[in-house]
């Protein structure tokens, strides 16, 4: 396993992360879909006892994933290991309870302890604010960054982190550009938060940036932020699995259901990308992995890169891809193949562009 030295945290840890939404199954926050269908639990602990064997010693999760499920789940994992040996985060932010807002400075000091409750740990090693609806007027933003910073101050949390935008160059505030709004948005959160981590979906099917603009990684980089990389394999699309000719149906509470990258328009221009990216690198389920975590490791060479999994057979394959390190032509290859891909009108790139 690659070790990486994550900043903002500045402690030595896996290149690859657990990350645990997707053994958290299926569940609704209110009237939201935000699980997963047709996880098993053992199969899902076992997946957890394999990361260990397998060198992996970062674990991500939230309050939200599962309704607490998967806290707990790795929580029982956490008591069965050196807690101190790995790093552990989760967020808090979408659930109110029966507070006015999920940010209420009670609702989130009771969400902390339930997180470290369900993880059986006395500290957090990163905390997420993983929402960035802080009210209206962002009434309550001011609590919750005092919040975090004393939970910090106190040692009950190592760093406090917050989500970036799926896309961004800092070139684009205050201009016209579309996301000029959104980037200004992110900006401000920023500065005001002051976080010392960011998570960034980044996968094949992201945009790719000019010379003359700052992506996430550089922004983050000239902060001294860490990066913990999320969706690299686009929630399973990644992998080649989606038939773009038939639409998956997922049950009721399965998030999928309204993600707009499981409609047929995105598969389509994904299936598209990995036909040419196939033609290259092959198609063999080794191959799409190999691709799809290679790309995300080498956007930075200190960030973290986080893969869902359900259960042993998917971390093991997953994690095996990430030792088989692209050549430099292979990459150079890679990103002229996804350079094409961008400026092709059917691209998976321009599909998927607006999901938020
Ligand atoms: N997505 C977000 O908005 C977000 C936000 C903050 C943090 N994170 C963190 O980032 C982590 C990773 O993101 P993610 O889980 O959303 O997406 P992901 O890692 O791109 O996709 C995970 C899914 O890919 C499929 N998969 C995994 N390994 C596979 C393999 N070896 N072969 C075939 N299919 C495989 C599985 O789908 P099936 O379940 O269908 O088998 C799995 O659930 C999350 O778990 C979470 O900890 C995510």
């Amino acid at each position: 396993m690659q070790l990486r030295t994550l900043a903002g945290l500045n402690r030595t840890m896996s290149a690859i992360g657990a990350g645990c939404w997707t053994i958290g199954g299926l569940a609704s926050n209110g009237p939201v879909p935000i699980g997963w269908a047709g996880v098993d639990d053992e199969a899902a602990y076992a997946a957890l006892q394999a990361t260990h064997e397998l060198g992996i010693t970062v674990y991500d999760t939230a309050d939200v994933y599962g309704l607490g499920h998967s806290e707990r789940l790795l929580g029982r994992f956490l008591r069965t290991i050196d807690r101190r040996a790995v790093t552990v985060t989760s967020k808090v932010g979408y659930f109110a309870g029966t507070a006015a807002h999920p940010y209420h400075p009670t609702q989130l000091t009771g969400q902390f302890e339930t997180t470290l409750a369900n993880l059986g740990t006395g500290y957090l090693d990163g905390y997420f604010l993983h929402s960035s609806d802080f009210g209206p007027d962002d009434r309550y933003l001011d609590a919750a960054v005092s919040t975090m910073s004393m939970l910090r101050a106190k040692g009950l949390i190592r760093s406090i982190g917050m989500r970036a935008p799926h896309e961004f160059a800092e070139q684009w505030a205050g201009t016209d550009h579309p996301h000029a709004s959104r980037t200004e948005r992110f900006l401000r959160l920023f500065r005001r938060v002051k976080p010392d981590l960011l998570t960034v979906r980044y996968n094949l099917l992201s945009p790719r940036y000019g010379p003359q603009e700052t992506d996430i990684f550089a922004f983050a980089r000239r902060h001294g932020v860490g990066v913990l990389i999320k969706q690299v394999l686009g929630q399973g699309v990644l992998t080649g699995r989606y038939d773009p000719h038939s639409t998956p149906v997922f049950p009721a509470g399965d998030h999928r259901a309204a993600d707009p990258m499981f409609r047929p328009a995105a598969l389509a221009g994904a299936a598209e990308l990995l036909s040419r990216l196939g033609e290259r690198f092959g198609t063999s389920p080794h191959d799409r992995l190999r691709v799809a975590v290679q790309y995300a490791l080498a956007a930075d060479p200190d960030a973290v890169v986080l893969v869902g999994f359900r259960d042993k057979h998917q971390i093991a394959t997953t994690t095996a891809a990430s030792t088989s390190a692209l050549s430099d032509e292979e990459l150079a290859d890679l990103r002229s193949i996804l350079a094409g891909a961008q400026d092709h009108p059917r691209s998976s790139t321009s599909t998927t562009r607006s999901r938020t």
